[in-house]
């Protein structure tokens, strides 16, 4: 929640009382620059006791409630019938108001399920911006992905509030060209990820349903980040401003033919789901469940998941859940704005990302701008943030060539209720820093690339060691052991 001081400066306010802590240490500069030789610069590849602050990804290391702890105790493990699968389906019937309920293991295994069932070769997605998962395993059924965002989403500085709606004529467009039995589904994901954690407004998504619903297309809304989209709504979309997030997710629900998510994020469990109201969709997706995943009532969770799941999807409509995140990062990508550090605006839910093109101009993208700036700021900082650029864009999966991303982000993750304006503070000083002597920073160069998925497990290594000369410059100003 936010709160107004008396001097009328606003700031995040923690609406919870942190009871259970991990310890944390700053390793010096030179055990960084080690540790991120290691790792091949790519900061997926580091270990925890290398880092400091860890904003890779707010997937799975949200903190979890006391509630949630406790209905892990009390999870029942059996292979069929579970109990705690029904709490979970009660949950779901209750808050989005949605009758059918396929857990999963993670967001992936629903994507994977999804491409099974409703991605043919030769069909088109049509989605506000793709997610790396979601575009392999739709690729890899032999369907094309097809962004049809509107003018301002690519905009990194921006005062667009929705910069993740779908252009309603590029989806007119879509339908007439390809003919809508070539459409397998619309996708909406929420909270769009790739694009700086830009949310869509309750009007486009409803526009957007009808199209898709009156050419009898289905449609799809990733909801890995609901919570963060209704509260974004709330705040920026007038109609909305005395809606509570329940009833602004159930009527998101009720634009879409089939939701799905990852738990890892808005339900602070390692988990997903699938869910639908239509029998029809229910029973085209349920006999792959035990296939891929499963039984139905557990779907490769652990019953402590489901459990802890159950719990989590009615918390993430209370608001101070929902706003947790989203204004420490307003918080923060203000606090950047202020040092002209160039910050994706509006701020987003999920992160706060740094427009690396910006930061670090010289850089071109195929030497892997933001996979740089991230491996610059952990060795500054002790920070671990994401690369979300051409790094994460796979090769053509036909010609193999590269593919230079539309963006290039630099993404810190703010996972709720895990971090402190403090810490925001810090950064802030470091990135500072890193600006001013950004003219050390050179591109990265592939030493070993994977076919598939790259960035995961890809090892890189800095053109002309500028590592070694950053930590030089940075140790001559702030000592041996910062
Ligand atoms: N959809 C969206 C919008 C996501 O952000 C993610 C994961 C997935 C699907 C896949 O879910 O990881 O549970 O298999 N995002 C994580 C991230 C990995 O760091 O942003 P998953």
């Amino acid at each position: 929640m936010n709160i107004k001081l008396s001097n009328g400066k606003v700031i995040p306010i923690e609406m919870h009382k942190v009871r259970v802590i991990q310890k944390t240490t700053l390793p010096p500069a030179e055990q960084r620059l080690k540790a991120i030789t290691e790792a091949g610069y790519n900061t997926f590849l580091l270990r925890s006791r290398d880092l400091f602050l860890d904003m890779l990804t707010d997937s799975g290391t949200n903190a979890m409630s006391d509630n949630q702890l406790a209905a892990m105790m009390v999870a029942d493990d059996a292979y069929a019938g579970s109990e705690s699968f029904f709490r979970l389906q009660e949950a779901v019937q209750d808050v989005l108001g949605l009758k059918y309920c396929l857990p999963v293991h993670q967001g992936r295994a629903a994507e994977n399920l999804l491409a099974k069932v409703y991605v043919k070769p030769g069909t088109v997605i049509p989605m506000n911006y793709h997610f790396t998962t979601t575009r392999t395993h739709f690729e890899l059924a032999g369907g094309k992905v097809l962004e049809i965002f509107g003018k301002e989403a690519l905009n990194t500085s921006s005062t667009d509030p929705f910069k993740g709606n779908i252009d309603l004529d590029k989806l007119h467009s879509v339908i007439k060209e390809y003919g809508p039995e070539k459409v397998a589904f619309v996708r909406m994901e929420a909270t769009t990820n790739l694009i700086g954690g830009q949310p869509f407004s309750m009007e486009n998504l409803k526009a957007v349903s009808k199209i898709a619903r009156e050419n009898g297309i289905p449609m799809i809304v990733d909801a890995s980040l609901i919570s963060e989209n209704a509260y974004f709504i709330k705040v920026r979309e007038k109609a909305y401003a005395d809606w509570t997030i329940e009833a602004i997710v159930k009527e998101i629900m009720k634009q879409a033919d089939i939701m799905y998510m990852s738990g890892r994020k808005s339900t602070c469990v390692r988990g997903g789901m699938i869910c639908t109201n239509s029998k029809e969709h229910y029973d085209k997706m349920a006999p792959w469940l035990p296939v891929y995943e499963g039984f139905l009532t557990y779907g490769g969770m652990s019953s402590k998941e489901v459990e802890a799941m159950a719990v989590g999807v009615r918390e993430m409509v209370e608001i101070e859940a929902a706003s947790a995140s989203a204004d420490m990062i307003q918080y923060f990508v203000e606090l950047l704005c202020e040092k002209n550090i160039p910050a994706v605006t509006p701020p987003g839910g999920l992160a706060c990302h740094v427009d690396a093109r910006k930061f670090l101009p010289h850089v071109d993208s195929l030497q892997y701008t933001a996979g740089a700036f991230v491996a610059a700021l952990y060795l500054v900082s002790g920070v671990r943030a994401m690369e979300r650029g051409t790094l994460s864009n796979d090769r053509d999966i036909h010609t193999h060539e590269e593919i230079p991303a539309d963006l290039e982000l630099g993404r810190l993750a703010v996972p709720r209720r895990v971090h402190t304006m403090s810490h925001c503070m810090y950064i802030a000083d470091r990135l500072e820093w890193l600006m001013k002597h950004r003219d050390l920073v050179g591109g990265l160069k592939f030493c070993e690339e994977p076919p598939v998925l790259r960035f995961f497990i890809g090892k890189l290594a800095p053109i002309n060691d500028w590592g070694r000369k950053l930590v030089d410059a940075f140790k001559k100003d702030f000592g041996d052991n910062c």
